[in-house]
């Protein structure tokens, strides 16, 4: 998940407004907002225009950006107006700088009307923009899980090939059964779950080599066994060389390769993919 840092000078409106939109989008973002000059408070209105959208940002604090200098960031988006003078510069560390630049609707003259207005201007102003910063930059880029399509078999084939699993027999029951994790538009891990008669074999459990250790295996195995018990199926095994303790982690165990049941047998992984070398682990879901 991107570390996202918004600037403006005073931290108290349009920094702290794209800083509740982009909340409003996922909660689970780590999102700050912060100012070269941070104001006493964060501008009523600012709170008023946030509400009328249902984002609570009541809570919201003016913070100064010196707080945040010694962390690093992904994304650092500065939202002064284009030709402000004292945009401030940020001098962590940053993968990107990105400025999108908004009138300063508290500058505005006039009654409290026109400010109102103004407000509510740069307040959809920044709607668009931050949706659209979040759907190109944020959401592409955090791995997705979903089920496979036949469109994706040529890239699952090559997913195992660089994860040295053999692909055979793959496209017997494929695409139903299989889950793909997405991320930016690469298939970057995949898992099969293959039906005979009343369990399941789990095959093809694969996470691109510098994706790992982030959960996606993890991830895709508990889809798989979700999908197997919306199907009712009894039991669910796997053959594995290398994988043993991940997938004992995940609650299943080692069986003798005799125990396995007919239809699993019968299966090309039993019958002729799978050297005897392999250990068959089995996990009973009723
Ligand atoms: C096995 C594999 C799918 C795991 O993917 P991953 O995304 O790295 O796994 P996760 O990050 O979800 O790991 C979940 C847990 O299992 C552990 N784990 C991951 N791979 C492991 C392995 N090979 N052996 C032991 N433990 C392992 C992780 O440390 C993590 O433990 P934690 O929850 O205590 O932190 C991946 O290593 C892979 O693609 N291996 C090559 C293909 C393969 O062997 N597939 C299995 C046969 S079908």
């Amino acid at each position: 998940m991107p570390r996202i840092l918004i600037l403006c000078t005073g931290n108290s409106a349009r920094s702290q407004m794209a800083e509740g939109l982009l909340r409003s989008y996922d909660p689970a973002l780590e999102v700050w907002s912060a100012g070269t000059r941070p104001a006493a408070q964060v501008h009523p209105t600012a709170i008023r225009v946030m509400e009328e959208m249902g984002i609570d940002i009541r809570a919201a604090r003016p913070k100064s950006v010196e707080q945040f200098l010694g962390q690093p960031f992904h994304y650092v988006i500065t939202v002064c107006a284009q030709a402000d003078a004292n945009c401030p510069v940020f001098q962590g560390a940053v993968r990107r700088r990105l400025h999108f630049p908004f009138d300063d609707p508290a500058a505005t003259g006039g009654d409290e009307g026109n400010i109102l207005e103004a407000f509510r201007r740069v307040r959809d102003q920044m709607s668009v923009r931050f949706r659209d910063f979040y759907l190109a930059h944020v959401r592409a880029a955090t791995p997705r899980l979903r089920p496979a399509r036949p469109a994706d078999l040529e890239a699952i084939r090559r997913l195992l090939a660089a994860c040295e699993l053999g692909a055979e027999g793959l496209e017997t029951q494929f695409p139903d059964g299989y889950a793909v994790v997405e991320s930016a538009g690469d298939l970057v891990g995949a898992a099969g779950l293959e039906i005979y008669g009343e369990d399941g074999l789990l095959r093809s459990v694969a996470v691109e080599p510098e994706r790992r250790g982030k959960g996606l295996g993890a991830l895709l195995v508990r889809g798989r066994l979700e999908w197997a018990v919306q199907r009712g199926l009894r039991a669910i095994y796997l053959f594995t060389t290398t994988a043993a303790d991940f997938f004992a982690g995940m609650g299943f165990w080692a069986v003798e390769r005799e125990a396995a049941p007919e239809g699993i047998r019968s299966s090309e992984q039993y019958r002729v993919a799978c050297p005897a070398s392999a250990t068959l682990m089995c996990l009973t879901l009723r």
